[in-house]
Parts: C-alpha cells; sequence; structure tokens
C-alpha cells in the first residue's frame, strides 16, 4: 500500500482533501476557496516527523547534492524534494535545471533607496527567464505523472514561456491564452517557439482567466495558473535557496512584485516551513509592491483592511502584472498578515527609474521586477524599513523579456509629454543621468573621436 505523501487543504474552509480529490478548477467545493499542499510536519499538531532529517542534515544533504551530476540534484528546486514530496517518480520529473539563480548585491541601488545594503534574488536568471520555472518543474512533473495529454495557462506572458518549455521537455502538449496586444514580444516568442498552442484573445489577462475557467470545465486539460497549488510548491524553493546563499541568516524583509498575488505567499510558505522545521529561528516580513494602475490588493487593504477586494480594470506598462482581478489575493492578505509586511504601489515613472538603475547596476530586469525597488524607497520613506536593516528585492524576470520597454526609455520614447511634464525638475535629471540612448554615426573616425572626447569628459555617475 502506497502512503500518501501529501494532501490538499482548503486555505479558506480548511477542509482537508486528498490529492486526486481536487475538481480540476483547483476551487473547494464548499467555498470556492483555494488550497495549499500540507504534509504530516506541517501539521504543528502532529508533533516533529521523525521520517525527516534534522536541520544541519537537511542543509549537508542540499548543498551536497550541487555537486551532483544527476539532473534532479542539480535542478535548484528538486535538490530541496525532502520539503516538496509531490511526486511519485524522481527519475521522471521534468527538469530544465531551475533555480540555483544568482543573489547579487545592489550598493548603488541601496544609496539611491536609502539603506546601508541591498540584496537581488535574480529569478529572472532562470532557464526560460523568469521565477515561473520553478513552479512550472513542479506542476508540469505532477501533470506528466497523472497522464495528461494537455495542460493549458491564462498569462500574461511568463507563465506561458514557461509552461510551453517544461509542457516540450515533458512531451505533453499546451495551450497558451494571452491578452492581444498586451504582452511583450520576448514573452510571445517563447511560447511560439517552444511549440505551444497560442491563442491571442481579444481582452485582458482578467479576461483569458475567465475564457479558460469554462474550458477547463468541459475539457481534459490541466490548469497551470497559479492557482494550482503544486505550481507554489516549487516557488517556495527560492526561500530556501535565499537563506542558503546567505549562510542562513534570514533577512528582515523580502519584497516582491504584486500581480495574480500567488508568489507572496509561496515564498511565506517556504521561510514558515523552514522555521517550523528549525532551520531558521524567524521569517522575514514580505512586502508586495503594485503598480498604481493595477493595484486592488493596495486599494483593498487601504479600504476595508484587505477584507474583501473589489477588481479594477488594470493598465500599467509593466504587462507583467497587468492584472485587476488576482485569483491568490486571500493567500496574499495572509501572507502580509503572518510575516507583518507592507503592501504600496508606484508609478509608472517610479517604476521606470527603478528599473534603470538596477539596469545601471549591470543586473538588469524587467519592468515588472523594478516595482520592488520603487516600492523600497516608499517604506524607507515611511520609515517601514530602517537603514541597517537587510532587504532582499526578488527580481522576477529577466532584462530581455521586454527590450521594447528599455529602448523606447533610452530614447526617451516611453511616456507621454503630458507625463513627463508631471516630473520635477530633481526627477528629470535622475532619469537624464541614466538615460543611454544609442548616437548613430556616419562611419567617420574623426566624427567618432570627437563624439567619444564630448563623452569622456562628462561626469560618471557615483
Ligand atoms: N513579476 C513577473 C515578471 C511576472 O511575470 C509576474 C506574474 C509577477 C511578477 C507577479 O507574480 O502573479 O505571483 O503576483 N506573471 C503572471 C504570468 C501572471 O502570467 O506570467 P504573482
Amino acid at each position: 500500500m502506497k502512503v500518501a505523501t501529501h494532501h490538499l487543504r482548503c486555505t479558506e474552509c480548511t477542509t482537508v482533501i486528498g490529492k486526486d480529490e481536487v475538481s480540476s478548477n483547483f476551487r473547494c467545493p464548499l467555498c470556492n476557496g483555494l488550497y495549499e499542499v500540507v504534509y504530516s510536519w506541517t501539521n504543528a499538531a502532529a508533533g516533529p516527523d521523525s521520517r525527516l532529517p534534522n536541520p544541519s542534515a537537511l542543509r549537508w544533504l542540499w548543498q551536497e547534492r550541487r555537486s551532483s551530476t544527476m539532473p534532479v540534484d542539480q535542478s535548484g528546486v528538486w535538490r530541496f524534494r525532502d520539503l516538496l514530496p509531490i511526486v511519485d517518480d524522481l527519475e521522471k520529473v521534468i527538469t530544465l535545471r531551475e533555480g540555483n539563480t544568482p543573489l547579487y548585491d545592489l550598493p548603488r541601488c541601496a544609496k539611491a533607496a536609502g539603506i546601508d545594503w541591498l540584496l537581488a534574488k535574480h529569478q529572472g536568471m532562470n532557464p526560460t527567464g523568469s521565477f515561473k520555472d520553478t513552479g512550472m518543474t513542479a506542476a508540469l512533473s505532477v501533470a506528466s505523472q497523472r497522464g495528461f495529454e494537455w495542460v493549458a495557462c491564462a498569462s500574461t506572458g511568463n507563465t506561458s514561456a514557461a509552461m510551453a518549455a517544461y509542457a516540450a521537455r515533458a512531451g505533453l502538449r499546451s495551450i497558451v491564452f494571452i491578452p492581444e496586444g498586451k504582452i511583450a514580444w520576448g514573452k510571445l516568442s517563447q511560447s511560439m517557439d517552444y511549440g505551444a498552442l497560442t491563442i491571442q484573445l481579444k481582452t485582458d489577462f482578467d479576461g483569458c482567466v475567465k475564457i479558460l475557467g469554462e474550458l477547463v470545465k468541459q475539457f481534459p486539460i490541466y490548469l497551470l495558473n497559479s492557482v494550482n497549488p503544486y505550481r507554489l510548491e516549487g516557488q517556495k524553493t527560492p526561500a530556501f535557496e535565499l537563506v542558503e546563499q546567505m549562510e542562513w541568516q534570514v533577512p528582515e524583509h523580502v519584497i516582491v512584485p504584486g500581480g495574480n498575488l500567488a508568489n507572496s505567499s509561496a515564498l511565506a510558505k517556504g521561510f514558515a516551513e523552514m522555521r517550523e522545521l528549525g532551520l531558521i529561528p524567524r521569517t522575514p516580513k514580505i512586502s508586495i509592491i503594485q503598480a498604481e494602475g493595477a493595484n486592488p490588493l493596495y486599494r483593498s487593504l487601504q479600504e476595508n483592511g484587505g477584507e474583501s477586494l473589489t477588481p479594477v480594470v488594470a493598465n500599467t506598462r509593466a504587462t507583467a502584472i497587468r492584472i485587476g482581478n488576482p485569483a491568490s489575493w486571500r493567500k496574499a492578505v495572509n501572507a502580509l498578515r503572518t510575516t507583518g509586511g507592507w503592501c504600496d504601489q508606484v508609478s509608472e515613472q517610479e517604476i521606470a527609474l527603478a528599473k534603470a538603475e538596477i539596469g545601471a547596476e549591470g543586473v538588469g530586469c524587467e519592468p515588472a521586477s523594478a516595482v520592488t525597488l520603487a516600492g523600497l524607497k516608499k517604506l524607507v520613506a515611511q520609515g517601514k524599513i530602517s537603514t541597517e536593516e537587510r532587504v532582499v528585492l526578488i527580481l522576477t524576470g529577466h532584462t530581455l523579456k521586454d527590450s521594447a520597454y528599455t529602448i523606447d526609455y533610452h530614447r526617451n520614447e516611453l511616456f507621454s509629454d503630458a507625463e513627463k511634464a508631471q516630473l520635477s525638475p530633481g526627477e528629470q535629471l535622475q532619469h537624464a543621468a541614466l538615460r543611454k540612448p544609442p548616437i548613430v554615426l556616419d562611419a567617420d573616425p574623426s566624427l567618432v573621436l570627437r563624439t567619444l572626447e564630448s563623452h569622456m569628459h562628462q561626469p560618471q555617475p557615483a
């Protein structure tokens, strides 16, 4: 007889079901809530699980696996498999060697934000260029081992890129629903390159989710949006990796962008599990930053303390988080409450400035990721983060995901004249110092030399 390694628990009414009892839309039939994966050791009442190695053995094992040549050990998700026993056959997991992403220090961004030092966990350094890979390796492995032929998601571009890649590796067929004209080209090109059936719907992300919700009720398609709790099991692992990279020190703050609002709770789950197992003594405060034009969580917290959420019509150039009706908002409210973090919103100009500042450190990220630095500046200014506290920004996507945005910014074509007029003289100077538009010249050596000379006399930003 096989012993169940995990169960699913509704995050709202707490009903626990077996892993095979979940419906195709991953919603609780009693209250429409979303599920989370639970293990015997995530239930404090059950006491410590003697089958799990102790914290120091786990730390040793996870490091040791990095030097193994087995794909499952080289993956920065599956080397933590002791804390996500969700597949039956480890030899058949679908992996592109995701995870193991770098932790960079950003000294100039720290200075811009007014704190002593700042780190960025760059999830854009995953195989398809976003944090979604850590979730897809987990959920696609489950889909493949449960015998599904088709998988699908609605997406602002990164989920679809990741799903298409992992489905292709698994030999499964994938369907992508994306909002027409509202996603970055790099992301659209990925889902085509990886062979997905790509459907551009004449609606926004929220409209795509609605259509897909109808479809999964009628066809045997495995849903891979972040309502799928197995994705979040993969997405919790960067929390493990982060503290491992900090030699098991816990930062005071972790800041994430907020879109469909699943990642914040995935990371919160990772930190909570480590604390329960004695791997870390406390959890960091997780703060969520939204774009002003796509701020339903921020509004909900301002208006009613996160008790209810009114969807908004979303509009931001950070297309990854252009979401007005986020599926996992209750989970996000819970992550804020349990960790003690904050939610704030940032303007389009603040996002653009922060993105350029991260780029100027030689790191770079896509616009949605830059909300973290823009939000950090606000939290510092409000006295919620103090200068000596350790802060980690989660950079969710690679800069090449949306090169059109970057080029428009540097050519000073991103904003309308009316938007530019709203900037103070000081802000205009900040943007001007960061903007590096390409210089088009005739192929004349003396002209090139004169141009270079004029630039050499300009001071290098501190
Ligand atoms: N950053 C990037 C680069 C994203 O692609 C997303 C979400 C988020 C942040 C927000 O994460 O939804 O967990 O709050 N992108 C989804 C997609 C919705 O379809 O690719 P979240």
